[in-house]
C-alpha cells in the first residue's frame, strides 16, 4: 500500500542501513532491497510468527536482509543489537494487519469466514481475544468498543456479548459478527455493523496504540540525522496518535518556545516533510483496503 509513496518519502540511500518494521509479506522490504546497493542493509521486523517464516522462505538467498520476530515497541534495542553501528537511514510503518492475516479464517480476525476468536498478530503471546470476552467486565467491554471502534452501539453490543456469554462461550468469529448485526440498529454503507467492533477488538487484544506509541519513540531516537520516520495509518485513532507525535517532534517545546534564546535542547529533533498523502484514484479503484490509508513523514534534524 502507497508503496511508490513510501520509498520516495524514505529518500533511499544506496548503502544505507533500513528498518521496515511492519514486514508482512515483505512488498516494502522487496522494492527497498531492489533500490539498495551491495552495501545497503535492511532490518525487518514483524510480531507475526508466520510472517518471519514466509519471509524466511521467500528471502532465503537475501544476505543483506536480517528478519527479526519481535514487537516493534522493542526497536529501541533491535536496532542496536543488528546494525552493527551503522547509522539508521530510515525506519517504516505500515500499520494494521496484513491480507494473510485477514484473509485466514484461523486468525480470526474476519467477521466474513467463520474461525476461531483469536484476533491476536503474535499468537505466541497473551490470550485470545475470545478469552477477554469470556472474563472481562460490561464496562471494559463497552469501553473498548466504544473507544477504539468508535462505536454508537457499544453498550448494545456490550450487553448482547455478556447475556451470551452467560448461555455459552462465545468463540467464533461467526457468532460475535451476528451478535453485533443483531445490536446494530443503523447501517453505515458499504459497512458490515460488526466493523467496528471486531476493529476495537483486535486493536485492543494487540495494545496496537500503546504498540505504536512506544515504536514512533524508539524510531525517533535510533534515526540518524538526515534518516526519515515514514507511516502510514489505517484509521483516524492511529493517524491522531501518529500526526501529534510528528507535530511535537518538529516544532519548539512551546514553554521554552517563549524564552530570548532558545536552548538548543528544546529545538526540535524533526522537521515535517511534505503533507499527509492518501492512496491515489487508481489505488483505491485497484484495492479497496487502501480507502483509509493515510502517508505522514518527517526527517531528524538533530
Ligand atoms: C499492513 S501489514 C504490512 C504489509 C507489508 N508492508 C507488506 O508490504 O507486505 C502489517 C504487518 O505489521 C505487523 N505488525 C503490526 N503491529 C506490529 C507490532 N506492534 N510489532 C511488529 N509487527 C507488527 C503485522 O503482523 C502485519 O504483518
Amino acid at each position: 500500500m502507497l508503496v511508490e509513496e513510501s520509498l520516495a518519502a524514505l529518500a533511499l540511500e544506496a548503502d544505507g542501513y533500513y528498518v521496515d518494521a511492519t514486514f508482512g509479506r515483505g512488498g516494502h522490504t522487496a522494492r527497498i532491497l531492489e533500490a539498495l546497493g551491495g552495501e545497503g542493509r535492511v532490518l525487518a521486523i514483524d510480531q507475526d510468527a508466520e510472517a518471519i517464516a514466509a519471509g524466511r522462505a521467500r528471502f532465503a538467498h537475501e544476505v543483506r536482509l536480517t528478519l527479526v520476530h519481535a514487537p516493534f515497541a522493542e526497536l529501541a534495542t533491535l536496532v542496536p543489537a543488528h546494525s552493527g553501528g551503522r547509522p539508521c537511514r530510515g525506519v517504516l510503518f505500515d500499520l494494521g494487519v496484513s491480507s494473510p492475516q485477514l484473509d485466514d479464517p484461523a486468525r480470526g480476525f474476519s467477521f466474513r469466514a467463520d474461525g476461531p476468536l483469536d484476533m491476536r498478530m503474535d499468537a505466541t503471546r497473551g490470550e485470545p481475544i475470545s478469552a477477554w470476552l469470556a472474563h472481562a467486565g460490561f464496562d471494559e467491554i463497552r469501553e473498548v468498543i466504544a473507544t477504539l471502534g468508535e462505536e454508537r452501539f457499544a453498550r448494545r453490543i456490550a450487553a448482547a456479548i455478556v447475556n451470551t456469554r452467560g448461555e455459552h462461550p462465545i468463540t467464533r468469529t461467526r457468532e460475535l459478527a451476528e451478535i453485533c448485526s443483531r445490536a446494530v440498529r443503523t447501517r453505515e454503507p458499504g459497512k458490515h455493523p460488526a466493523t467496528r467492533t471486531f476493529q476495537a477488538l483486535r486493536m485492543f487484544v494487540n495494545d496496537e496504540l500503546g504498540q505504536l506509541e512506544r515504536g514512533l519513540v524508539a524510531a525517533a531516537d535510533v534515526l540518524s540525522v538526515g534518516g526519515r520516520l515514514v507511516v502510514i495509518t489505517f484509521h483516524s485513532l492511529e493517524d491522531r496518535l501518529v500526526k501529534r507525535f510528528m507535530q511535537n517532534a518538529s516544532r519548539v517545546d512551546p514553554e521554552l518556545a517563549r524564552l530570548p534564546i532558545i536552548p538548543e535542547s528544546a529545538e526540535p529533533r524533526f522537521r515535517l516533510v511534505g503533507r499527509k498523502t492518501r492512496p491515489s484514484d487508481a489505488e483505491r479503484a485497484r484495492n479497496p483496503r487502501s480507502r483509509s490509508a493515510m502517508l505522514r513523514v518527517v526527517e531528524r534534524v538533530r
